[in-house]
This record gives structure tokens, C-alpha cells and sequence, in this order.
């Protein structure tokens, strides 16, 4: 597996590959989650690229950015033995030469939900992903479905700006008790990550929406949302320090 840190050395090296290339960006703390998607790219395409970025400025608090998990070696590790072509690993000065003078920027649906909680985050993700997508030219790029909005935005982008690349969403993978699968799990304490599957249990309930939040709120969770989009719905809630998302299709029990 290559490991490329530098934007032209990956465009000399994307500019040899012959056949179908997927794309699987990724913040790191690489998860089961991540490998579903990456497997999904290997069984479709013949080369598979994965970056690995923390991405700054989708951070609304320096906090977070700053406790976000790191474990590169350990990722490198795993992307190798499941049989990815190359792994994308940039810095900050390399992927924002123009020091995020630039921005992409969707008005609508990036103020909602998650957008009306964490300023800019939306800014930052849509920024960092038209540059992925430019420098990677790949045929197709894979997201989780647990970053519903993210995915829609993406989609919605990818439209907007005529960039050949199929968006392809992946189901949300789930621990054995529910909670969804994400890189800040490993954040939450003891006490948190036993309420922390009351989250999903929740949304799949038959409650009302009122009697979901006041639930959750009372067994610990802040929740920051919880709406219906499309035919989903969505949460965000805190749990400590820990802020989780999730959503259900409404059919899965769900009542507005
Ligand atoms: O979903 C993520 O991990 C990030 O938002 C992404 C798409 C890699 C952009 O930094």
C-alpha cells in the first residue's frame, strides 16, 4: 500500500491508475463502520484510495478537534491488510494552500439539524470533500448513512458542481446493542457507554417525538434535535462531552 502525503504525488500516482478507482474519505480511528464502506469500494472498483484527514475546519470547537481520536499507525495497519491501493495523508498546508480562503458554501440545508448546532461545520465538511473529490478523480466515493445530512449535502453538491463521481451511501453499521458505530465512541466513560444504546432504542420506539426527547433527556442525553428529514429520523444528542448522531428509517417504528 502507498502512502502519498503530497498533492502532486498523488496526482502523478492517480494519473497511472488504469481501470475504476473508488474513494473512501475518513477522518481516521478507523472503525467497523469505515471498513464496511472500504469493503463496498473493494468488491466495486479496482483500485481503492482512502484519505486520512482530521479536517479543521469542520470543527466548531477546538476542543473536540483536539480530542478527536488518533491512531494512524493502527489504521495504516488495517487499510493494509484488507488490500487498499494507496492511502491519502495530507497535512493541513498541503490540502489548504489557500488557507481556507475559499469555501463552499450550501444555504439551505447546511442551517438545519446538525448545520444549526455547530457552525460552519457543513462549510468545512463540503470544502474538504470538493478537494478530495478533485485530486482523487474517482469513479465513485462511499459515505456511511449515519452522517445522513453530510450524505444528502454531498449528493446535493456533487450535483451543483457537475463532478463526475457517483455517491454511493452505505447502511450504518451498529454495535451488538445498537449504538451506531463512530470514531467518538471511545470518548464516552464507562457510565455513558452503558445509556449510550438508549439512543437508537429510542428512536425505534412507537413514543411521539415529545415523549422521545423528554426520555432521553431525563437518562442523562442533552438532545440537540431530533427531526424528521426525507423519509428519516434524526438525532443528535450529547451525551457528557460526547455529541452522538443517528437516524432510523421512519418505518422502522418512528412515530412523528
Ligand atoms: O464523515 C467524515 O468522516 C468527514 O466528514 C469527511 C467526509 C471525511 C470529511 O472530512
Amino acid at each position: 500500500m502507498h502512502q502519498i502525503k503530497q498533492i502532486n504525488a498523488l496526482q502523478a500516482y492517480r494519473a497511472e491508475l488504469r481501470g475504476t478507482v473508488g474513494f473512501v474519505p475518513t477522518m481516521g480511528a478507523l472503525h467497523a463502520g469505515h471498513l464496511s464502506l472500504i469493503e463496498v469500494a473493494l468488491n466495486e472498483n479496482d483500485h481503492v484510495l482512502v484519505s486520512i484527514f482530521v479536517n479543521p475546519t469542520q470543527f466548531d470547537q477546538s476542543s473536540d478537534l483536539e480530542n478527536y481520536p488518533n491512531q494512524l499507525a493502527e489504521d495504516l495497519r488495517q487499510l493494509e491488510k484488507i488490500g487498499v491501493t494507496a492511502v491519502f495523508t495530507p497535512d493541513y498546508a498541503a490540502l489548504y494552500p489557500d488557507n481556507y480562503n475559499y469555501q463552499i458554501i450550501e444555504k439551505e440545508l447546511s442551517q438545519r439539524f446538525c448545520g444549526a448546532h455547530r457552525a460552519g461545520h457543513f462549510d468545512g465538511v463540503l470544502s474538504v470533500v470538493i478537494k478530495l473529490l478533485n485530486l482523487t478523480v474517482s469513479d465513485k466515493a462511499y459515505f456511511g448513512e449515519k452522517d445522513y445530512q453530510q450524505l444528502q449535502l454531498i449528493k446535493g453538491m456533487v450535483a451543483a458542481f457537475f463532478i463526475p463521481c457517483e455517491i454511493v451511501a452505505c447502511p450504518i453499521i451498529r454495535e451488538p446493542d445498537g449504538l451506531a458505530m463512530s470514531s467518538r465512541n471511545v470518548r464516552l466513560s464507562a457510565v455513558e457507554r452503558k445509556i449510550a444504546p438508549e439512543l437508537y432504542a429510542t428512536l425505534i420506539n412507537q413514543d411521539s417525538l415529545a415523549d422521545k426527547t423528554s426520555h432521553l433527556n431525563d437518562i442523562g442525553f442533552e438532545v440537540d434535535y431530533l427531526e424528521q428529514l426525507d423519509d428519516r429520523l434524526l438525532i443528535a444528542a450529547r451525551l457528557g462531552q460526547v455529541r452522538l448522531i443517528d437516524n432510523v428509517p421512519i418505518s422502522a417504528g418512528a412515530r412523528s
